[in-house]
């Protein structure tokens, strides 16, 4: 099984995705988180172009090709051979990350975003994605919150709000679009709450997908 966790900045998605991976491995089930961008040495090297806050001249097609980069070599190295194995594969974003903040957030071409993510991935799409959601506002309050007590603050982060808004509007057209593939869950309830719901989606999920025939 593939889970993604999508959703804007500072909406707690990662602290949910380790709360996921411990209650899975509590029970027994193989379990492979990871995270975008990044995820392997090289994806790392190319996470470090993409979130230098040096890098501000950087051209919205150079930036969506760096993040495809990154996605491709997490897929072939790490992804596919541990779902071939049988290990649940959880990621901190995804390639609807491209389609939200590139597509909807720069504006670049949505069908050509989807040529560019098949060729990226080779097809491969989540059987389930929790998407944490928060407006830009609040999601971004969080992320300076953060910052202040030392928490990375990257080049995406610096997009403006008018952008960060784009994003989650994006979120909300895509969800609209797959609503079957997408789960979604209210950033600003308790962490624990929004932990418990997680995982009863992904139990749904799992027995959906364990399910003979
Ligand atoms: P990261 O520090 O991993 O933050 P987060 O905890 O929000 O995931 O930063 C990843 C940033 O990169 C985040 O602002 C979203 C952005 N991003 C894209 O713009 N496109 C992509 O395809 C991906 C994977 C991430």
């Amino acid at each position: 099984m593939f889970i993604t966790f999508e959703g804007p900045d500072g909406s707690g998605k990662s602290t949910q995705a380790v709360l996921l991976a411990d209650y899975l491995r509590a029970q027994g089930r193989p379990v492979y988180l990871t995270h975008e961008p990044g995820g392997t040495e090289i994806g790392d090297q190319v996470r470090q172009v993409l979130h230098d806050l040096k890098n501000q001249g950087m051209h919205a097609a150079t930036e969506v090709l760096l993040y495809a980069a990154s996605r491709a070599q997490l897929v072939a190295q790490e992804i596919r051979p541990r779902l071939a194995a049988g290990e649940i594969v959880i990621c901190d974003r995804y390639a609807d990350s491209t389609l939200a903040y590139q597509g909807y957030g720069r504006g670049l071409d949505l069908k050509a975003l989807h040529h560019l993510l098949d060729f990226a991935t080779g097809g491969l799409t989540p059987d389930l994605t929790l998407y944490l959601d928060i407006s830009a506002e609040a999601g971004l309050q969080r992320r300076q919150h953060a910052a202040e007590d030392g928490a990375e603050w990257n080049r995406m982060d610096a997009q403006s709000l008018e952008f960060h808004r784009r994003v989650r509007e994006g979120y909300v057209a895509l969800i609209a679009g797959d609503p079957v593939r997408w789960v979604t869950v209210e950033a600003a309830n308790e962490r624990d709450a929004i932990h418990k719901q997680i995982c009863a989606a992904v139990l749904y999920r799992l027995a959906e997908l364990e399910k003979p025939g």
